[in-house]
């Protein structure tokens, strides 16, 4: 099987390591991709990833049996639309099912047709709004933008004045703004591969979302992750599929625009059980980073089976014991403006996947973005698992770099 993995960030280098792994991949290609992909896919140039007629020519010309899109953005833009159209095998949803995660008004009615537990949500695009709006929700106030964001849509605070600054800063850009009451209770991702119809849980994982420890600063992309949870109780996944998953899946189906591809429940479990925070169309980072080096099923082979609806057919999913943590290391300034251009030493030690950096014409390699590394520890038990990437960690050199020192410390 021909693989090609659409992306640049650390998930698509965790996405093609794990596939490299799989003895029916003869051939696996990243495009764009980054500094760190070349050890096991050839890196091929793509303008523009959102191009839906750029990637399926380029899945034609380099023969792809699969195309995996990583990123929200082609997904949103109707990539997997224009590659099933040319033919070729693709892992990701249309345009039309991937709005789960493109429009959040989309997502909550979603919901509510299938009735699916969420917070209670208002959208606002209009300023005169606002306030009698913001008035009818209790602190801590939850602002966020209605379309994509990068994960730094989001404002969770308690300030009025906060919360309104931040809205109308969304309103003044053009973009509705989603209110919503707040979700007590430890957060966590459980992402599904879907075929359509099948749903197949993976291991559930946790972010950490904002810049600083003990989840101080503002939102990120995400800062760490790691998996299993051994705090959540066993049937955590099969009850949320059955609860959660299965009933928007279906909803979607019967809406004529059935989802394909991986689905990420973002979800709070609240003192009355699991209820959705956010669905994404596709695999979290940097949650993906921690849960792929446990799978032991041949991913290609997975992804395939759920591109062209036989993932009923597919065997359990097969996981290693132990654990794995991922700390995320940015560069400085972010989530603001990020400092590019510095040489890091270390960065390509194993369990180091890249993300923002760029490999000069002398063979350094350089920041080119705010979420430079992924550094994947593992070990027997989440204990071993978070000295493990701490060590990795130690050994990058990256001035005014940082990188949390909490992850998977507190857990639950
Ligand atoms: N981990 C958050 C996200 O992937 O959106």
């Amino acid at each position: 099987m021909r693989v090609l993995v659409i992306g640049a960030g650390a998930r698509e280098h965790a996405l093609v390591l794990a596939m490299a792994q799989d003895p029916a991949v003869t051939a696996l290609a990243c495009a764009p991709g980054n500094a760190g992909v070349h050890s096991v896919a050839e890196r091929l140039g793509l303008p523009d990833p959102t191009d839906g007629e750029q990637v399926a020519g380029l899945a034609r010309q380099w023969h792809a049996d699969l195309v995996v899109i990583g990123p929200e953005m082609p997904l949103v833009a109707g990539v997997a639309d224009a590659v099933r159209a040319a033919g070729v095998a693709c892992f990701g949803p249309s345009a039309a099912a991937a709005a789960i995660e493109g429009s959040k008004a989309f997502a909550k009615d979603v919901m509510s047709a299938a009735k699916v537990p969420t917070a209670h949500a208002e959208t606002v695009d209009n300023p005169a709004h606002l306030d009698a709006a913001l008035a009818r929700f209790e602190p801590p106030y939850v602002v966020k933008d209605d379309g994509l964001a990068a994960g730094k849509g989001v404002v969770v605070s308690s300030d009025l004045d906060e919360a309104r600054a931040h809205a109308m800063t969304l309103l003044d850009a053009g973009h509705p703004v989603l209110l919503e009451s707040f979700l007590d209770g430890p957060e966590v991702s459980l992402f599904c591969l879907v075929d359509g119809r099948t749903v197949r849980p993976l291991l559930p994982a946790q972010d950490f979302k904002r810049v600083g420890d003990d989840d101080t600063g503002p939102n990120t992309g995400g800062m760490g992750s790691y998996a299993p949870l051994p705090w959540a109780e066993a049937s955590l996944a099969d009850d949320v599929v059955s609860t959660i998953v299965e009933p928007v899946v279906a909803e979607l189906d019967a809406r004529g625009t059935p989802f394909s591809g991986l689905l990420y429940a973002g979800l709070a479990l609240t003192s009355t059980g699991p209820a959705v925070v956010e669905f994404n169309c596709r695999f979290g980072d940097p949650e993906t980073q921690a849960i792929l080096p446990l799978l032991r099923t041949p991913l290609a082979g997975l992804l395939h089976a759920t591109a062209t609806g036989r993932l009923a057919e597919q065997l359990a999913l097969d996981w290693a014991p132990g654990a794995a943590v991922v700390v995320v290391l940015a560069a400085e300034g972010y989530p603001g403006t990020p400092r590019i251009g510095d040489v890091i030493v270390g960065a390509d030690a194993d369990g180091v996947l890249h993300a923002g950096t760029r490999r000069r014409d002398d063979g350094a390699v350089v920041s080119s973005g705010g979420r430079v590394l992924s550094v994947v520890g593992t070990g027997s038990d989440l204990t071993a698992a978070r000295e493990d990437a701490y060590r990795r960690v130690a050994k990058i050199r990256l001035p005014g770099s940082h990188y949390r020192s909490d992850i998977a410390l507190k857990r639950q």
